[in-house]
């Protein structure tokens, strides 16, 4: 039930958005909301504006890309700043079409489709709320009513520029219907929908012979010619190309430059003058905005022909390059995967890290910068301090290359190759090692990687593979060692214990059986060795330990294996041998005893419950890092 009561408040809520009046009623509404009668343009960068902006390290964050858009932060910022804020001032760069031009799989539709989805919504709202004359396939402006020679006056009353002529259908409506009375004519509020093709249009490009100009302007409908008499009645004519339906909001061209020509002037008149032409009616006003993006070879190859001249200067470029920051491609790789089909496979921890260490490699130019190496590089990008580099080498490294970013490794292809590696692993669950595999692999079926970039792409792969074995040392470590201070204090204890037997030459006592025993000699020794003392100097290093404590019990400190730095030294690499033992048997033949078992156990579940793990995963990181340390 509970679904269909949610349907009905869904319903509810969008009935009590709805309003319709007269034009005369629609005059009230902007006296009090002159943003009401704001452009497209305006309304996109207010849009963007309502979810918030902060400033971050340095730039302007933007929040209705947050979450959605991961470490473009700049290009974000250039392309708010640069485009979005001065076309909403009315500015000549809305007379541009917008074109974002990047590698495939850079986030371009991306961008476009969450500024077509902010649109729908933020109709929704008071702020954005948008009004258009009722029943206009093209939801007109209301204010295009007000004929020419009155809106000197109306600027003086309202405050509000009027662009854009009314269109002859409205004309012709406004004459049929309301007699002329503009105050009568009915306006309505729309609300911005791709799927209702209100406010919100989308261009393909198909095959150029059966392109059809209709598709972008509409086209005369035949089957009422004969009842209007001529095909010059606009009433004969649908309104319903993609330009016509995209009015008032935006329109998205994909794959911009792959268009026919002829296509293209109509865009141009559109962003140039706000007209279109369309059958056989004067100029068709139109306030959209036109967003297109392509690749850059196919915009190379655009720009060198002269042909293009005059399209070319109404362009305004925005590049989309690629992240560069691990850790973002990581959550970019989260979400492509959240949202696929493989969503319900369990994934090891860092898999996708070093995915994503691969790729930013790929994408990364290698610095004639003394000193850093590309995986320098690559933290310093990610925001991590590198030894003996600043933020001001940050900026320098950033400028050294302004075409970085534009190639390398796609996120779609990561996301191909860890779906296959998924496939062949039969379990539903995969680790690093099976994605660093499956990328490599891939290589030679990538289309578009040549043979001295697939050597490179290699050598990444084993960069990436390299800080894996580090990270996975790391983490194996970890959680052995969770309970690190106990263990150390007391082995301390224990070994102390048998020092001072020692020294003083007495037994120490069995805490189980009460039975009088020697010094553990064999355990004092495995700890002293782990610092290279002798056979010959054990007693004077025994006795120092003693005087060590003696000194302290007189201050009244407390004594720890931390008071003495030789000692803490054994005690810990002595503790990290130990490790190293029982995770080697976890790869070897030999059958664990009870304690290596327990011990075994116990990492696995710690590896399931505080890191991220499954039974899987956490057995082969152990067998992983087991092999690493019998090398
Ligand atoms: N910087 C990014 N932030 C978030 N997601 C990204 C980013 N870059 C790529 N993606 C993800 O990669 C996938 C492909 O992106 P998208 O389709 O937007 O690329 P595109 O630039 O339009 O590519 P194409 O040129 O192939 O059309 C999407 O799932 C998108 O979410
Ligand atoms: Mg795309």
């Amino acid at each position: 039930m509970e679904i269909l009561r949610k349907l009905e408040h869904f319903r509810e809520e969008e009935s009590k958005l709805k309003w319709e009046g007269t034009f005369a009623e629609y005059l009230d509404i902007l006296r009090e909301r002159k943003e009401v009668a704001q452009t497209a343009h305006s309304r996109v960068y207010e849009m963007i504006k309502s979810h918030g902006v902060t400033q971050e390290n340095g730039y302007t964050k933007f929040l209705f890309f947050e979450n959605q858009i991961y470490g473009l932060e700049d290009t974000i910022e250039r392309l708010v700043n640069e485009y979005f804020h001065p076309a909403a001032k009315r500015l000549d760069v809305r007379k541009r079409i917008l074109l974002l031009m990047g590698p495939v799989s850079g986030g371009k539709s991306t961008i476009v489709t969450l500024l077509k989805r902010g649109l729908e919504q933020y109709s929704k709202t008071e702020e954005g709320a948008v009004y258009a004359i009722k029943g206009c396939p093209m939801h007109e402006d209301p204010l295009h009513l007000i004929p020419e020679y009155l809106r000197d006056d109306f600027y003086e009353e309202f405050g509000i520029r009027i662009e854009g002529s009314l269109s002859p259908l409205n004309t012709m409506r406004l004459e049929k219907e309301y007699d002329g009375r503009i105050e009568d004519v009915l306006i309505e509020r729309i609300f911005f929908s791709e799927d209702k093709r209100v406010g919100i249009g989308t261009f393909t490009p198909s095959d150029p012979k059966s392109q059809d100009i209709a598709d972008l302007t509409g086209s005369i409908d035949f089957s009422t010619i004969a009842e209007y008499g001529s095909e010059s009645d606009p009433r004969a004519y649908r309104f319903d190309g993609e330009l016509n339906k995209a009015n008032r909001g935006m329109m998205e061209f994909q794959e911009m430059l792959k268009l026919d020509e002829k296509f293209l002037w109509h865009l141009l008149s559109l962003t140039q003058e706000g007209n279109f032409k369309a059958g056989r009616f004067a100029l068709i006003s139109a306030d959209e905005l036109i967003v297109a993006h392509t690749n850059e070879t196919e915009y190379r190859a655009f720009i060198s022909n002269k042909k293009n001249e005059a399209l070319h200067s109404r362009i305004i470029v925005m590049p989309i390059p690629y992240n560069l920051k691990v850790s973002q491609e990581e959550k970019i790789y989260e979400k492509m995967i959240r949202e696929s089909d493989m969503a319900h496979v369990h994934i090891a921890p860092h898999a996708l890290r070093v995915a994503a260490i691969f790729s930013v490699l790929t994408r990364l130019k290698i610095s004639k910068k003394q000193g850093i190496d590309i995986v320098k590089k690559m933290r310093l990008y990610d925001g991590e301090n590198v030894e003996g580099f600043n933020s001001a080498d940050l900026e320098e490294l950033k400028t050294e290359f302004p075409n970085e970013g534009m190639d390398g490794i796609d996120p779609r292809y990561v996301i191909n190759r860890i779906s296959s590696a998924i496939i062949r692993k039969e379990v539903d669950a995969i680790n690093a090692l099976d994605v660093l595999r499956s990328l490599k692999e891939g290589l030679d079926q990538h289309a578009s990687i040549s043979k001295e970039d697939k050597e490179e792409y290699l050598n990444y792969i084993s960069i990436a593979r390299k800080e894996f074995d580090e990270i996975a040392k790391k983490e194996v470590q970890k959680a052995f060692v969770y309970s690190y201070e106990e263990s150390a204090r007391t082995l301390m204890d224990n070994y102390l214990d048998n020092v001072e037997a020692f020294c003083n030459k007495h037994k120490l006592k069995d805490p189980l059986t009460g039975e009088e025993m020697n010094p553990d000699e064999k355990l004092m020794r495995s700890i002293e060795e782990q610092i290279g003392i002798s056979e010959n100097a054990k007693r004077a290093f025994r006795e120092e330990i003693l005087i060590r404590i003696s000194a302290y019990a007189r201050k009244g400190k407390r004594f720890d294996y931390k008071s003495h730095e030789r000692l803490r030294e054994a005690i810990q690499k002595k503790l990290f041998a130990d490790l190293k033992d029982v995770v080697k048997i976890t790869t070897s033949s030999t059958m664990p005893d009870e304690t290596h078992l327990k011990k075994i156990n116990e990492v696995v579940a710690r590896l399931i419950d505080e890191y991220g793990y499954n039974s899987i995963s956490a057995n082969e990181l152990l067998r992983y890092v087991g092999s690493l340390l019998n090398r």
